[in-house]
């Protein structure tokens, strides 16, 4: 069982103005998926506190799959896409290419999401909408497929030939 930790990302959660509900949704459906949720976090829109939160959850608690939830829209404070970038050594692009690619079916505000997912050391880093309902759409396109690209981050070899 894969650790994972989930970073709701949201100026108005933090600051106290609106629940937040597409943590604990997006916490849940890890946990359904096979996950340990180990922890959780909710941060403001600021690129350095976002990039200080992703640097700790995979270096400090060495968090296999690390998933943000909200600011990779338009709004001139989202920047969830950047500060991932930012810390990350390797792109996987793959994932949201599917998340977009899955919900482009469901609506056409789908290539609005500027999401990304990348490697820093052996913790994947995945962004996903903020809306509870766009996370978990998202979510469910890719959570299935992600434990096969941990194995080989941090499992050793994975024998692709045989997977699904
Ligand atoms: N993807 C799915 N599956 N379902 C949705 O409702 N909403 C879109 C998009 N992706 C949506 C979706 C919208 S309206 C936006 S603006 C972007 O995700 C970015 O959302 P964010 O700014 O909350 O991160």
């Amino acid at each position: 069982m894969w650790t994972a930790a989930v970073v709701t990302v949201s100026d108005r959660s933090y600051a106290g103005l609106r629940e937040d509900e597409a943590g604990p949704r997006v916490a849940e459906l890890l946990a359904a998926s096979g996950f340990e949720v180990t922890r959780r976090a909710l941060v403001p829109d600021e690129r350095e506190l976002i990039e200080q939160e992703l640097r700790q959850l995979a270096d400090a608690y060495d968090v296999a799959l690390i998933v943000t939830t909200g600011g990779t829209g338009f709004s001139p404070r989202d920047v969830t896409p950047e500060a991932t970038a930012a810390v990350c050594e390797r792109l996987a692009s793959g994932i949201p290419e599917a998340m977009r690619a899955a919900s482009l079916a469901i609506t056409p505000r789908a290539m609005l999401s500027r999401a990304a997912a990348g490697i820093r050391g052996r913790s994947l880093i995945v962004n996903l909408p903020g809306s509870p309902k766009a996370a978990a759409e998202n979510l469910a396109a890719v959570v299935g497929t992600l434990a096969h690209g941990l194995q080989m981050l941090r499992g050793g070899p994975a024998d692709c030939a045989n997977e699904p």
